[in-house]
């Protein structure tokens, strides 16, 4: 059985209070040994503070990016390795988001390196993939994600997904009010299983796959209701305890 999985993905958002204040609120709406797993994963400067206020919850911490050349440490201005992630009390990380590839021009070979640092050192890489409108329009959606998927399996091998999570998020429905609708993202979820069911049909059961795009409480519980959506990638609804709580309700 696939445990549901909700993952907030905070991006670029709040100051230190409100994510105290925000923590705060989530935390007191996490049950324990609740049917489904949530995640949040914060900017990274407040990755720790995170860990240590949602430290007795059932809330776990994931974050948005790493660094693709070294997994420990080393002369890498800027970077944050997957070892100081670990250490700093997160479990999961995004490789491949969307944002990342348009806006710091990461191509699937780099994020094929962030997915194997994260692995190294113990996190569950959360792996985004995703076409764009004018892709979807063109009927190149699911051969755009199979060019995505390839990427990292080619390079890793099938069975690094055995300890992995796959995000569709297509392009023109994160921040736009746009959802794709349960059938559109069950035809492209399907297809993800289905291409790891291709090579490996174990890891392909337990793989899960969230849907991200625009998740909203009053979609979720369409969506969630399709046979291959596993959870979601949440965005702007992640940033506000009441919605994003209304959103893993939805699954439970
Ligand atoms: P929104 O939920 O704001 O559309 O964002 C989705 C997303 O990009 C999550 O990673």
């Amino acid at each position: 059985m696939r445990k549901p999985l909700i993952v907030g993905n905070w991006k670029m958002h709040g100051t230190q209070a409100e994510v105290s204040q925000l923590l705060g609120g989530l935390a007191v709406k996490a049950v324990a040994d609740s049917k489904v797993e949530v995640v949040v994963c914060p900017p990274y400067l407040y990755v720790a503070a995170a860990a240590a206020q949602l430290d007795d919850s059932a809330i776990s911490i994931g974050a948005q990016n790493l660094c693709a050349n070294e997994e420990v440490q080393g002369a890498y201005t800027g970077e944050i390795s997957a070892k100081m992630l670990v250490d700093a009390g997160c479990h999961y990380v995004i490789v491949g988001h969307s944002e990342r590839r348009e806006y710091y021009r990461e191509d699937n070979a780099l994020v094929a390196e962030k997915f194997l640092m994260a692995q190294r050192a113990g996190l569950c890489p959360i792996l985004c993939v995703g076409e764009s409108l004018q892709q979807r329009d063109s009927g190149e959606a699911l051969s755009f994600v199979a060019e995505q998927l390839a990427a990292v399996i080619d390079q890793l091998g099938i069975s690094v997904f055995a300890d992995a999570v796959v995000a569709y998020e297509p392009i023109w429905a994160i921040g736009t009010g746009r959802t794709a609708t349960p059938e559109q993202a069950q035809e492209v979820h399907e297809f993800i299983r289905d291409t790891f069911a291709e090579r490996d049909k174990g890891v392909a059961a337990g793989l899960r796959i969230l849907y991200g795009g625009s998740v909203k409480a009053d979609n979720a519980k369409l969506l969630f209701a399709k046979p291959d959506i596993d959870g979601a990638l949440v965005g702007g609804a992640s940033l506000s305890p009441d919605g994003f709580s209304a959103i893993w309700q939805a699954v439970e």
